[in-house]
């Protein structure tokens, strides 16, 4: 049986908040007919509150893209989990390659994050990847079993079944180059054997992770039909309404 699948957008930043409301409300009315699909938009910080009034009672989730760990304080600049959640927003990615790359996370404020939106009730969306010299290297799995160690020293099984994790290798995000979905699968696999190894079978049988690095309209269904791929973290093709519903209903044929 195929785990649910589960579709993120994450709108990076991009939109400001008439945008962000107009594309909401796309895809709101485009994926009304869907029923068995989880869907997730993650537009930026200064669009979450506009765009949980915009999706309304539909089932669609909101998510942050980011948050810092502290509850309050003097951070200028930050924004707490209590705070993303009194957006209406229930998940927020943590880790994106594009935050350990340009702004300094690691594998340790990454766990800081984690338990930060556990504790808010945010469920996370924990970003994992190599970059093209570790693909190169060989070094795929280590990379990733060291970022998945990291990411979840201290978390329990019970909190594990609330996170999602996202594999994105770093050479397929925004280059129009995606992983094959089977070399895809060989990490997502690897990600599920550690996963039980670290807690148990079953939370690893649960668990939900996603591909990311550019899933489009006309890659989403092999990338989508491995067994141990349970959706997409998409970038690019989520900025259109009619791409990103288009990847959603390619989701919900296969469940
Ligand atoms: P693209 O789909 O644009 O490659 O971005 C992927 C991504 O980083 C999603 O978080």
């Amino acid at each position: 049986m195929k785990r649910q699948i589960v579709i993120a957008g994450n709108w990076k930043m991009h939109k400001t908040n008439s945008e962000a409301m107009q594309l909401a409300n796309q895809i709101r009315i485009k994926t009304m007919d869907i029923t068995k699909t989880r869907i997730i938009i993650c537009p930026p910080f200064t669009a979450l509150a506009p765009v949980f009034e915009i999706i309304g009672d539909s089932k669609i989730h909101l998510g942050a893209q980011n948050m810092f760990w502290e509850k309050e304080g003097a951070y200028t600049g930050e924004i707490s989990a209590g705070m993303v959640k009194s957006t209406g927003a229930d998940y927020v990615i943590i880790g994106h390659s594009e935050r350990r790359q340009y702004f300094g996370e690691t594998d340790e404020t990454v766990n800081k994050k984690i338990k930060a939106a556990l504790e808010n009730g945010l469920k996370p969306i924990v970003c994992v990847g190599e970059t093209l010299d570790e693909r190169e290297a060989q070094i795929t799995l280590k990379v990733v079993g060291k970022q998945i160690r990291g990411a979840f020293d201290g978390i329990s099984a019970e909190q594990m079944s609330k996170i999602i994790i996202a594999y994105e290798p770093v050479w397929a995000i925004g280059t129009g180059k995606t992983a094959t979905p089977e070399q895809a699968q060989e990490v997502h696999g690897e990600i599920r054997k550690l996963i039980a190894e670290l807690y148990d079978a079953q939370v690893a049988e649960k668990l939900i992770i996603q591909y990311g690095g550019s899933v489009k309209p006309a890659n989403a269904e092999s990338l989508l039909s491995q067994q141990d791929i349970d959706g997409a973290l998409v970038g690019g093709a989520c900025l259109k309404a009619d791409s990103f519903s288009e990847i959603i209903h390619i989701a919900e044929k296969l469940q």
